[in-house]
């Protein structure tokens, strides 16, 4: 077993990812270049931002959310907000009440600030983590409403990823919690009331970040890197370590009820699904941001080699699991067009890290080899990637694909994402062409702060 002492809390702490310490609401915000006349909406995005700097423990994936949000509209940019979602701890150190949330042995004890995701489902904004806590519900402006059960139909905890049907609206989810010697399918729908929970045993408690949607299946990623007690007894705040007993397998659950399948794949580890669909000879196909090898997430990028793009062929006839390279530089926080999740996708967009890049902090002395400078672009048809990079010591992470206009072609729209920019100490929203990747910004919006590194985002188009 590999050593489970607490990790060095600093490297997620400074440089790039150290956090801001001041809510901001600006307005009208300068603008390069044009901002698309129909883009009108909010792109939030969700990361940790702890708050406090003491402890030593501190891991990248315990910071209380802050949710960064810019809002669009008629070719402007209406406004800047950044927020903590105020959980129980974040309102007391706020010296602000807490809204207050649903009763229940598993709700109370797990009060946390979601700080994983953001997404809108049901008129819902809903800030998202896994293993356990309730999502938070969050108003248009980012002022936080509390934690959501999608009015008392949700049994246990949710998760960070979620994935939505684009022809139904149902929102799926995989809950776990390190108590439950079970993953949890819940399906909610397209107005917000879990209709559906599928209990599926699994030993060990594993992590269980994300997972894949097809027309016909949930798929099931239950890989190497588990609960440990041992971790929590030495003062692991993130206590899942790699556990090499832990056989690795992918599941296929039946979409509409039914045993799930597993397959037994090599030892490796996912946190990021891009997309997966049903193939017209009945096979799962799965795009996956994959870990080769065994994978200590307490040092996350630290010592690990390629995150690479990996396309799994589950063929469920056969039982087999054929596994092939797609793309091999560094990459995750892989997202394609979500009017395509649970369909063949052609195109997907990833950020590069595990390429060692410059310090943000003023002495330049921090290194990370996390996120570098470049979002991808695959063309998964024709099998050819374009790098787009920003300036030399700029850092960007996650970016979302929002398209031209509802009816438009995948990849007819906008590439957007928080960019820091080095010149002015500040980041920037930036909106490329989907089809013009490494051309100029169709708009660059000027923000008045620094966005700290973080997770993943949502483009909320106004209704
Ligand atoms: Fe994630």
């Amino acid at each position: 077993m590999p050593d489970p002492s607490p990790p060095d809390g600093k490297r997620f702490l400074d440089g790039s990812f150290a956090p801001v310490t001041e809510e901001i609401t600006a307005y009208d915000l300068p603008v390069s270049g044009e901002l698309p006349a129909g883009l009108s909406g909010r792109y939030l995005r969700n990361g940790p931002n702890p708050l406090g700097l003491d402890e030593p423990s501190y891991h990248w994936f315990i910071g209380a959310g802050m949710v960064h949000g810019v809002r669009l509209r008629d070719g402007k940019a209406e406004w800047y907000r950044n927020r903590w979602v105020r959980s129980k701890e974040v309102a007391a150190a706020h010296h602000q009440p807490w809204p207050g949330g649903p009763d229940g042995p598993v709700h109370e004890n797990m009060d946390f600030a979601a700080n994983t995701h953001i997404i809108g489902h049901g008129g819902r904004t809903l800030a998202t983590v896994e293993s356990g806590p309730l999502p938070y519900e969050l108003g248009y402006e980012l002022d936080t409403i509390g934690p959501c059960d999608f009015g008392g139909t949700l049994p246990g905890g949710f998760a960070a990823h979620t994935r939505a049907d684009p022809g139904t609206g149902e929102l799926h989810a995989i809950a776990y919690f390190w108590a439950w010697d079970y993953v949890q399918h819940v399906v909610i729908d397209a107005a917000g009331t879990v209709t559906r929970a599928t209990n599926v045993p699994v030993p060990d408690g594993p992590m269980m970040h994300d997972f894949a949607l097809t027309r016909n299946y949930v798929v099931l990623l239950d890989l190497p890197v588990t609960f440990s007690l041992s971790a929590v007894s030495t003062g692991r705040r993130l206590p899942y370590v790699w556990n090499p007993e832990h056989q690795p397998r992918v599941g296929l659950l039946p979409r509409n009820g039914g045993e799930v399948r597993w397959f037994e794949v090599d030892p490796c580890w996912v946190f990021h699904c891009l997309n997966g669909y049903d193939d017209d000879q009945g096979r799962v196909v799965l795009d996956v941001c994959q870990y080769n090898g065994p994978f200590d997430v307490s040092t996350l990028w630290a010592a690990h080699g390629p995150v690479t793009l990996d396309r799994w062929t589950i063929d469920p006839a056969a039982g087999t699991v054929q596994q092939q390279r797609l793309h091999s530089r560094g990459q995750e926080f892989p997202r394609v067009d979500d009017r395509v999740v649970s369909r063949p996708h052609r195109y997907g967009y990833s950020a590069v890290i595990g390429e060692v890049t410059r310090a943000i902090s003023a002495a330049g002395e921090f290194a990370d080899d996390a996120f570098a400078n470049a979002l991808l672009k695959h063309d998964l048809k024709n099998g050819t990637t374009q790098a787009r990079e920003f300036a030399r010591d700029a850092t960007v992470g996650e970016a979302v694909f929002v398209p031209s206009s509802p009816g438009a072609a995948e990849d007819d729209g906008y590439v957007m994402a928080f960019v820091h920019n080095p010149d002015r100490g500040a980041s920037d929203l930036v909106v490329l062409a989907a089809q013009d990747f490494t051309g100029a910004p169709v708009a660059t919006v000027h923000l008045p702060a620094r966005i700290p590194l973080g997770f993943h985002g949502s483009w909320i188009p106004d209704r």
